[in-house]
């Protein structure tokens, strides 16, 4: 079976569901900021303040083509893992690239108790998730599917994500049906 690829903004629901599916599929769950952070030993906090994002980028585009070259495994996207044309194109080599979707409130609602996001540790960060969204939105769009979390249940998303992953969704599909 092709890998499983969940991209999407920040606090669209990436780690829970991928995760969860996961366990379900019996495959591998990986994450790219984790995998940041393991090779570089430090966070992603750390890295974005001594080296900038730029350097986080480059990182991020190396872990990228690690993570897409494994085997069986659910990959957890970072939010703007897609950025990079190179990326979502090695994550759609080898895996079905499902993007998350979530409005902006519930995005605010869901990051603002943490604190390891350097994009949206800024004192007006309801603003910058506007910006960023409308900046991304295009490349969010190039996924084989999009599930909108804001309008299923968590249980659904997964059957959602298990009727792709069958051959029983198409892209263009409404998504559920
Ligand atoms: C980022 C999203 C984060 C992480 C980094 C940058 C982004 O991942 O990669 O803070 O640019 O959207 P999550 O989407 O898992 O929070």
């Amino acid at each position: 079976m092709k890998n499983i690829v969940l991209i999407g903004f920040m606090g669209t629901g990436k780690t829970t569901i991928a995760t969860q599916i996961a366990r379900r599929l019996k495959m591998r769950y990986v994450s790219t900021d984790d995998m940041i952070e393991k090779r570089e030993k430090r966070t992603i906090n750390e890295i974005f303040t001594k080296d900038g994002e730029e350097r986080f980028r480059e990182i991020e585009s190396e872990v990228v083509r690690e993570a897409a070259a494994m085997n069986n495994v659910v990959i957890d996207a970072g939010g703007g893992a897609v950025l990079r044309e190179e990326n979502m194109a090695a994550f759609k080599e080898t895996g079905t690239v499902i993007c998350l979707t979530a409005d902006e409130a519930s995005i605010m609602e869901r990051t603002k108790k943490y604190k390891h996001r350097p994009l949206l540790n800024v004192p007006d960060p309801k603003r910058k998730i506007r910006d960023l969204m409308a900046r991304r939105t295009p490349f969010y769009a190039k996924a084989d599917f999009t599930i909108d979390t804001g309008a299923v249940t968590l249980r659904q998303a997964l059957d959602e994500i298990v009727k792709i992953v069958s051959g029983a969704r198409h892209p263009g599909d409404t998504l559920p049906g």
